[in-house]
């Protein structure tokens, strides 16, 4: 059999294993998991609540006209009837008080949103690519569409551009958020508990729009900075003889053009950095498993699972493959 068929196979198995994974668990925009999302969903029900009400009252005012037996119109010009300004004052003035309530409380749940109480004390500058999503620390990628958070605190985020429109929405934890090439923009979250977050662009950007998700993973502070020191160290050298073989097809076969390895010659900026990539949940942007067999079918077939992305697929021969599949699995 072929490779692209073994691949294919594997993509296939990993998905079907891959349906109750942790990221891809169905997202609530309504849910209350964060300081943020917890604001937006007592708004979303309140408006919700007020509308249906405003609503039913008309309807029922409106079928007791349609239904109720009145005078008939009399002939000739228009008469002002005085019975019906009081219930004109009534109509308009209940329209400006109920109109007036939401504003104000859409315009105090707004202060809250614009920046929390205590100052975050991380910010993490997210880049928005053509279709995946660079994470940056202190000015250096670190990971790609993949982040840890501390829970029970906020974190800012810092979003760029370099291309077209994107929105970063995380839709359990926070509102969506523009990413506007050459105007930054900042958004802060907060995940009140530890769960792993589905994250996904929501501003049209191309062909792989619909696939261009990322994950957050919330976990407690100790656990955090364990994350973030080691996605800020550089990789570890490989080990296995297979690994060193496939580290020189890494570096010769034109991936590091594309791709960076802190710690290697591999510098390229067009691709996610690979750093770590053993050590993430998923591949393509969140949208396959990490599993040896998905990357060899991103590797090989990258065209098939998202059509028109930026990464050729490769042509290997079979035994390279593994070579080059070691060593990515090296770098965890
Ligand atoms: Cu990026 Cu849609």
């Amino acid at each position: 059999m072929r490779v692209r068929q073994i691949a294919g196979i594997a993509l296939y198995l990993g998905l079907a294993n891959a349906q109750e994974a942790s990221w891809r668990s169905p997202v609530n925009v309504l849910s209350r998991k964060g300081l943020v999302a917890d604001q937006i969903s007592t708004i979303w029900w309140f408006l919700f609540s007020t509308a249906s009400l405003v609503f039913l009252v008309v309807i029922t005012l409106l079928l007791i006209a349609l239904f109720k037996k009145g005078q008939a119109v009399p002939k000739g010009p228009v008469q002002e009837n005085s019975s019906v300004r009081p219930i004109l004052y009534l109509g308009t003035g209940l329209t400006i008080i109920v109109l007036l309530i939401t504003a104000v409380y859409t315009f105090i749940s707004m202060r809250t949103l614009a920046a929390p109480s205590q100052k975050p004390a991380l910010t993490f500058e997210i880049v928005g690519k053509q279709w995946w999503w660079d994470i940056r620390y202190e000015g250096e990628s670190i990971s790609a569409n993949e982040l840890h958070i501390p829970s029970g605190e906020p974190v800012h985020f810092s979003l760029h551009s370099d291309n077209v429109i994107h929105s970063f929405w995380l839709p359990d934890l926070a509102g969506k958020r523009d990413l506007i090439p050459g105007h930054p923009n900042s958004l802060w979250l907060q995940a009140d508990e530890p769960g792993t977050y589905r994250g996904s662009c929501a501003e049209f950007c191309g062909v792989q729009h619909g696939k261009m998700n990322f994950t957050v993973i919330a976990e407690p502070r100790a656990a955090f900075e364990t994350w973030l020191e080691h996605a800020r160290a550089e990789a570890n050298a490989a080990v296995s003889e297979e690994a060193r073989v496939g580290q020189a097809i890494f570096m010769q076969q034109g991936c590091a053009g594309c791709h960076s390895i802190r710690g290697t010659a591999a510098q390229g900026e067009i691709g996610p950095e690979l750093t770590h990539l053993s050590s993430r949940l998923t591949l393509a942007a969140a949208n396959i498993p990490n599993t040896t067999g998905h990357l060899a079918a991103w590797i090989v077939d990258s065209q098939s699972i998202k059509p028109g992305n930026r990464m050729p697929s490769q042509k290997l021969s079979g035994e390279d493959l593994q070579f080059l599949l070691s060593y990515l699995m090296e770098l965890n």
